[in-house]
C-alpha cells in the first residue's frame, strides 16, 4: 500500500507529522512518500503543484493532504497559488465525490456555539460534488463588458455548469450513502433562479427512482443555510453542488464545535482517494504546536476504510481518538473549563498511547 503524503503550508506539516506517527503505530505494510505541494512547492520549484508530486499522487493508492495557503500568496496570479494545488489534483485524480461528515462528539457538546440540545448527537454528511461546478466551468475572465447594466466597463464572468452524468454519478453516491445511514437525502439547489439547479433537481430526482428504500427531499441552498442553524439534527445525508457544498461544509463543521475536529475523503470512481482535514492551513496558528490534528488523525482513519480496505484499523484510530477525549485532553480550539489544555504534538502521542494501549489490553486478554 502506496500513500503520497502530502503535507502543504501552515499547520499542514505539524498535523501531518501527527497522523503519520499514529498510521506508523500499526503496524501495517505502509509505504509512505511525501512530497511538497501548495505554498511549499512553489517556494521549492515555482509551482504549487510540481509534476513530480503530481505523478506520486497518481500511482499512490491513496494521499494524505495537510492544508494549502497563506496570505502572502495572495498577490500572485491565479495560476501560481497554493489553492490551484488541491484544485489541480481534484481535477487530475478525478476527485468528484467528497464526504464532509460533521459529528458532534459527546465530550464537545458545549464547545458548540449553538445551544447544546440543538447539536447533541449530530451525525450529519455532507456530500458535496468536487470537480464540476462554478469552480471548474469554462469560460471564465475578465473583458469589456458588451451588454448589461454597465456596457463598455471591465467585468469579470465565471460559467456555472453540470452535465447529467456529472449529477447522476454523485446521486448515486449519496443514495448509496444514505442506504448506510437513516436512508434520507437532502438535495440543496437554487432551482427557483438557476438553470444549472434546475437542472440538477430533475436529475437527482430521476435517479432516486432507482432508490426506492431512500427518502429525498429537495431544499434551496438559502433555506439549507439557515435550518442547518436552527434545526441542525433534522438533516442526514446533504448532497449538493461544488461551490454550495464549500460554504454548507464550513457552517455544518462549525455546529459540531471545531472545524479542527472535522476529517474530510474526496473520491474517485475508483474508490482512490484523497483524505484531507476540513480546515484550512491556519497561518495564524501554524509554527506554534496548537494546531488540532485531530481532523487530519481522523482523515487517515477515513483512507484506511475507504481506500485501504483496513477497517479495523480504522476504527482502533476512532476508539483511540475517543478515548483521549474522553480523558479530557483538548487542544485550545475544542479547550473549555474543566479539561486539560494540551498541544499538537501531545495531541497526536496520546492518540499514539490509546492504540499501544489498548493493543497491550487485547493481548494480555
Ligand atoms: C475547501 C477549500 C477549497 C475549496 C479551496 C482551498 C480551493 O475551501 O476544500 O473547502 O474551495 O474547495
Ligand atoms: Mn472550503
Amino acid at each position: 500500500m502506496k500513500i503520497a503524503v502530502l503535507p502543504g503550508d501552515g499547520i499542514g506539516t505539524e498535523i501531518v507529522a501527527e497522523a503519520i506517527k499514529v498510521l506508523k503505530v500499526l503496524d501495517l505494510p505502509f509505504e509512505l512518500e511525501e512530497a511538497k505541494v501548495g505554498g511549499a512547492a512553489y517556494e521549492a520549484d515555482g509551482h504549487p503543484l510540481p509534476d513530480a508530486t503530481l505523478k506520486l499522487a497518481q500511482a499512490a493508492d491513496a494521499v494524505l493532504f495537510g492544508a494549502v495557503g497563506d496570505w502572502k500568496y495572495d498577490k500572485l496570479e491565479r495560476s501560481l497559488r497554493p489553492e490551484q494545488a488541491i484544485l489541480g489534483l481534484r481535477k487530475h485524480l478525478g476527485l468528484f465525490a467528497n464526504f464532509r461528515p460533521a459529528i458532534c462528539y459527546p465530550e464537545l457538546t458545549h464547545a458548540s456555539s449553538l445551544k447544546p440540545e440543538l447539536v447533541a448527537g449530530l451525525d450529519i454528511l455532507i456530500i458535496r460534488e468536487l470537480t464540476g461546478d462554478i469552480y471548474f466551468g469554462q469560460p471564465r475572465g475578465r473583458r469589456v463588458a458588451v451588454d448589461g447594466h454597465f456596457p463598455g466597463a471591465e467585468e469579470a464572468f465565471d460559467t456555472m455548469r453540470y452535465s447529467r452524468p456529472e449529477i447522476e454519478r454523485i446521486a448515486h453516491v449519496a443514495f448509496q450513502a444514505a442506504r448506510k445511514r437513516s436512508k434520507r437525502v437532502t438535495s440543496v439547489d437554487k432551482a427557483n433562479v438557476l438553470e444549472t439547479f434546475q437542472f440538477w433537481k430533475d436529475v437527482v430526482t430521476e435517479v432516486h427512482a432507482q432508490y426506492p428504500d431512500v427518502e429525498l427531499d429537495h431544499m434551496y441552498v438559502d433555506n439549507a443555510a439557515m435550518q442547518l442553524v436552527k434545526a441542525p439534527k433534522k438533516f442526514d445525508v446533504v448532497v449538493t453542488g461544488n461551490m454550495f457544498g464549500d460554504i454548507l461544509s464550513d457552517e455544518a463543521a462549525m455546529l459540531t464545535g471545531s472545524i479542527g475536529m472535522l476529517p474530510s475523503a474526496s473520491l474517485n470512481s475508483a474508490n482512490k482517494g484523497l483524505y484531507e482535514p476540513s480546515h484550512g492551513s491556519a497561518p495564524d496558528i501554524a509554527g506554534k504546536g496548537v494546531a488540532n490534528p485531530l481532523a487530519t488523525i481522523l482523515s487517515a482513519a477515513m483512507m484506511l476504510k475507504f481506500s485501504l480496505q483496513q477497517a479495523d484499523a480504522a476504527d482502533r484510530i476512532e476508539s483511540a481518538v475517543s478515548a483521549v477525549l474522553a480523558a479530557g485532553l483538548r487542544t485550545p480550539d475544542i479547550w473549555s473549563e474543566g479539561t486539560q489544555k494540551v498541544g499538537t504534538r501531545e495531541m497526536g502521542d496520546a492518540v499514539v498511547a490509546a492504540i499501544v494501549g489498548s493493543t497491550a489490553s487485547t493481548t494480555t486478554k
